[in-house]
């Protein structure tokens, strides 16, 4: 299993440039099914999520390849519209192949996909709106068989939570079909708008992408497109967090200012200089960081529930008291073990945790226990006195690209076995 070493307590300089998002890159890659013809991508992370979605478009008859930041698919002919078990499994976002393969293919099946660390992942909300949308839902031994039926289907679909994968379903299972879908309660997220902005420029019909209520008018076909995907609004969090823990002066580059308020204000209310020019973000810390009393996670535009990781880390080592609540995953906090054994002082009451700032970290050998809190024990590690590992880094590789290279250019002292 690949490891990081660190050595912490060096400030952070120098500059890095942000990598395209993970969150969108897997949906419009399972979009991309849709398009009776190419589809080429710039700005896709070179991740193992984009790899195991590039793996499952290849399965269903694609031509499929990435190369750097390009993704290339054909899409002309798809043959089948059944993901491989294996496949499935291999990430919780892959339920989002289900809306593009209904739409292309008019059935699909899957198998009930993975949970994750985050404790159970249902899908309700997404079968739930897809049955209203006029398709046929069977689950039976573990698999899921969805086709569409003829006759009357909901024209307006109300979501019970504005579901993230829910919500880029549903457009994707309305893009082809017959007739109109009115969304309500959609998920507002950016990388909503930008897989609608991809179905767009491929001759899609999709309005309000962004608001809380989006609606589709089925078409014919998608055409061949080109689409870049937008910046990692998780990754600039991180890399925040980074200076704010270790003190620094760096700046973080192609990013996009208004998909990070809510994770700005909460670093400059702790202290960090952040400031902008056009698309560069520039993040100083000279001093150590003051608590925030309480932030809680919610949904766009609020403070994202993956960025609570790493400002968790980031008042780990403030001056004061503060409270992080967690309002989107049940178990969200498995990474705060992990950051006791290098000294953070964090009580953790089901969704609530406690964080009693420290004055410094020591080293340790440490694992990732999820994606965003594997991210948040590399940060801790690079503030903490001494060296550390981080184990079980293959959580992180699925939404970071190549980290130990990026935190290398900005002085970071760490190494990948
Ligand atoms: C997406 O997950 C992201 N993943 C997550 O990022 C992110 O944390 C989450 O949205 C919230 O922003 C991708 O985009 C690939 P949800 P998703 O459906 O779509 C419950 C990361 O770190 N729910 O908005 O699964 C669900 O259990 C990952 O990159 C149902 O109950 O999130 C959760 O408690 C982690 N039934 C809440 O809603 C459903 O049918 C939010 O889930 C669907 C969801």
């Amino acid at each position: 299993m690949a490891k990081l070493h660190i050595r912490g307590g060096r400030r952070l300089s120098g500059e890095v440039t942000l990598q395209g998002s993970k969150n969108s890159a897997l949906p419009i890659l399972a979009a991309s099914l849709m398009v009776r013809g190419t589809v080429v991508l710039h700005n896709c992370p070179d991740l193992s999520d984009v790899r195991a979605a590039v793996r499952i478009l290849n399965s269903l008859g694609c031509k499929c390849s990435q190369l750097g930041h390009d993704v290339y698919i054909d899409a002309s002919v798809v043959k089948c519209d059944a993901v491989p078990d294996d496949l499935m499994r291999e990430m919780r976002s892959s339920v989002v192949f289900l809306g593009a393969i209904l739409s292309r293919c008019a059935s699909a099946t899957i198998s009930a996909p993975g949970g994750c660390e985050l404790g159970p992942r249902p899908i309700d909300l997404h079968l739930k709106a897809i049955k209203e949308m006029g398709f046929s839902v069977n689950e039976s031994g573990g698999y899921i068989n969805c086709a569409r039926e003829s006759g009357r289907s909901k024209t307006d679909i109300i979501l019970d939570f504005p579901s993230v994968g829910a919500t880029e379903n549903i457009i994707l299972a309305a893009t082809l079909s017959k007739g109109r879908v009115v969304l309500h309660n959609a998920a507002k997220e950016p990388e909503i708008s930008d897989l609608a902005d991809f179905i767009n420029g491929a001759g899609g019909k999709i309005y309000g992408a962004g608001t809380d209520t989006v609606e589709i008018f089925g078409v014919n076909r998608l055409y061949s497109t080109e689409h870049t995907i937008i910046p990692d609004r998780i990754v600039a969090a991180t890399y925040m967090s980074a200076v704010s823990a270790t003190g620094g002066d760096i700046t973080v580059k192609n990013t996009v200012p208004s998909h990070i308020n809510a994770i700005v204000t909460r670093y400059r209310e702790m202290g960090c200089e952040v400031n902008f020019s056009d698309d560069d973000m520039r993040v100083v810390s000279n001093r150590r960081m003051s608590r925030i009393t309480k932030t809680r996670s919610t949904v766009y535009p609020g403070f994202p529930t993956d960025a609570g990781p790493l400002l968790v880390t980031s008042l780990a080592l403030a001056e004061g008291t503060s409270l992080f609540v967690e309002t989107i995953f049940d178990n969200r906090f498995n990474y705060a073990e992990e950051l006791k054994l290098l000294g953070a002082d964090i009580k953790v009451f089901g969704r609530l945790a406690v964080i009693e700032g420290v004055r410094s970290l020591h080293g340790a050998n440490v694992r990732c226990t999820d994606l965003r809190g594997g991210a948040a024990a590399v940060v801790a590690a690079l503030a903490a006195e001494g060296e550390s590992t981080v184990d079980k880094i293959c959580h992180i590789e699925r939404g970071y690209e190549n980290i130990q290279n990026a935190l290398s250019a900005l002085s970071a002292d760490i190494k990948r076995e």
